[in-house]
């Protein structure tokens, strides 16, 4: 039966486990497609509307309001208070607004060197490891890319580590709001219950931050600067919990979508056993090909036409990263898996709102990945139990991935 766009919806779950052959007959077909979700909206499907929109300054991300929108009005009242927290987000302000607080934050990345980042991931990735203690398989979702992330940006913060599991389950409850389909009031409360949490632990970290080992991403963010902007401690705090949400679920769906396609294409894990100089490459490749986050989400600031298309204000446009990057006529073979090409993907964003944790994440995928093949230079995914993908289209990745670990080498030197 030929496939209907009209069909295109993120409830559909077989979308989730491998939306490409479906993208690629949206994008031959009809590759600025108006949909019936969030009550019309605007999907862009190749990869030259998808980049050219990413950076458009006629669409907003001013979108702090939107998990509210999806209920019905007489219930929006309980969340002006979210609604005010939410707009504290540096993510969805605009112009000046967003340009002096997105400088600050990126003056705050900077002491986040490639050595630190290394050492702290390394650290995390090794203890999980350890943690296996002669299984001969595990679950490496559960194991591994599960905690790790969460464990790294906890210390990067600068929060002591062993709270990662409490800092993470407020943060799901929170991610949920921006990557489900269709929400409930009680969604939203645990949401925000998830959110005031957050703020109320890191309140007390901020009081208490003159007293730790580093200052971490909270402190910095913190520090006043002669005659440049400055975060109030509660603005700092609710900027890492953006962090906390933006950061930690699509990290660790890197890890098990690469896992996925190393297992795909055994000849690119050879590859990379024999020149690990191709790593930094290689971490490119696997954004490209199996993005964590499948879409960027605008709204229209005014009523505008591309490309002969009628855009209203208001209407939310969606420019999708993981059709982008399969566009043929960007790629060569694109759904081949290669980690020598260069990729000029969109996974990580682009223009003023592009990634700010990109260099976290470069690092940490390919410290994590290359310490987990090389201490366990066996693994294998099983398939049985099968992997078992997420229910829900924002955020694109495994819940569960069976794989063996017959071998595990002692810790390997430091590189
Ligand atoms: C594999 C991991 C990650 C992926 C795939 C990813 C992807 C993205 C994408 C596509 C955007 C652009 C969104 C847009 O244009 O609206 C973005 C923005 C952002 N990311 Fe990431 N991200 C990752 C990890 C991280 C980490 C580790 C952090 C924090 C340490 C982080 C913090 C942010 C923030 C704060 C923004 C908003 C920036 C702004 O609007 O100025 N991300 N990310």
């Amino acid at each position: 039966m030929p496939f209907d766009a009209r069909a295109f919806s993120f409830s559909n779950t077989s979308l989730v486990v491998d939306p490409y052959p479906v993208y690629a007959e949206i994008r031959e077909r009809e590759p600025i497609h108006h949909s019936r979700m969030y009550g019309g909206s605007w999907l862009l499907f190749s990869y030259q509307d998808a980049a050219a929109l990413a950076r458009d300054p006629r669409l907003t991300n001013n979108r702090a309001t939107l998990p509210i929108m999806a209920l019905p009005e007489h219930q929006r009242g309980e969340f002006d208070e979210f609604v005010t927290f939410l707009r504290m987000w540096t993510g969805f302000l605009e112009g000046e607004e967003h340009t002096v607080r997105r400088a600050r934050m990126d003056e705050a990345f900077r002491v986040l060197t490639p050595s630190l980042v290394a050492e702290v991931v390394r650290g995390v990735v090794n203890g999980l490891i350890d943690g296996w203690d002669g299984r001969d398989q595990v679950d490496l979702v559960a194991d591994f890319a599960r905690p790790m992330p969460a464990m790294v940006l906890t210390t990067l913060i600068g929060a002591p580590q062993s709270d990662h599991e409490q800092l993470d389950r407020w943060s799901d409850d929170l991610v949920y709001l921006f990557g489900a389909s269709a929400l409930t009031v009680e969604d939203v409360r645990r949401g925000w219950a998830g959110g005031r949490a957050l703020m109320a632990y890191l309140r007390e970290l901020a009081a208490d931050t003159g007293g730790l080992p580093h200052r971490g991403l909270l402190g910095e963010l913190m520090a006043q600067r002669d005659g440049g902007f400055g975060f109030t401690a509660a603005e700092a705090c609710a900027q890492c919990v953006m962090m906390m949400f933006a950061g930690i679920e699509p990290a660790r769906h890197l890890i098990g979508n690469a896992m996925m396609a190393l297992h795909r294409f055994p000849d690119q894990r050879r590859l990379l056993v024999d020149a690990p100089r191709l790593w930094p490459a290689a971490v490119e490749e696997f954004l490209r090909f199996d993005p964590p986050v499948q879409y960027i989400g605008r709204l229209a600031a005014e009523s505008f036409t591309f490309r002969g298309h009628d855009f209203e204000k208001g209407q939310p446009v969606l420019p999708f990263i993981g059709s982008a990057n399969r566009d043929p006529d960007q790629f060569t073979d694109p759904d081949v898996l290669d980690i020598r090409r260069r990729p000029r993907h969109l996974s990580l964003g682009g223009g003023a709102h592009r990634c700010i944790g990109a260099g976290v994440v470069r690092i940490q995928t390919a410290v994590a990945l290359r310490t987990l093949l090389d201490r366990v230079p066996d693994i294998a995914v099983r398939e049985d139990p099968p992997p078992k993908w997420n229910a829900y289209f924002g955020f694109h990745g495994l819940e569960s991935l069976t794989v063996s670990t017959s071998h595990v080498e002692r810790r390997t030197p430091r590189r």
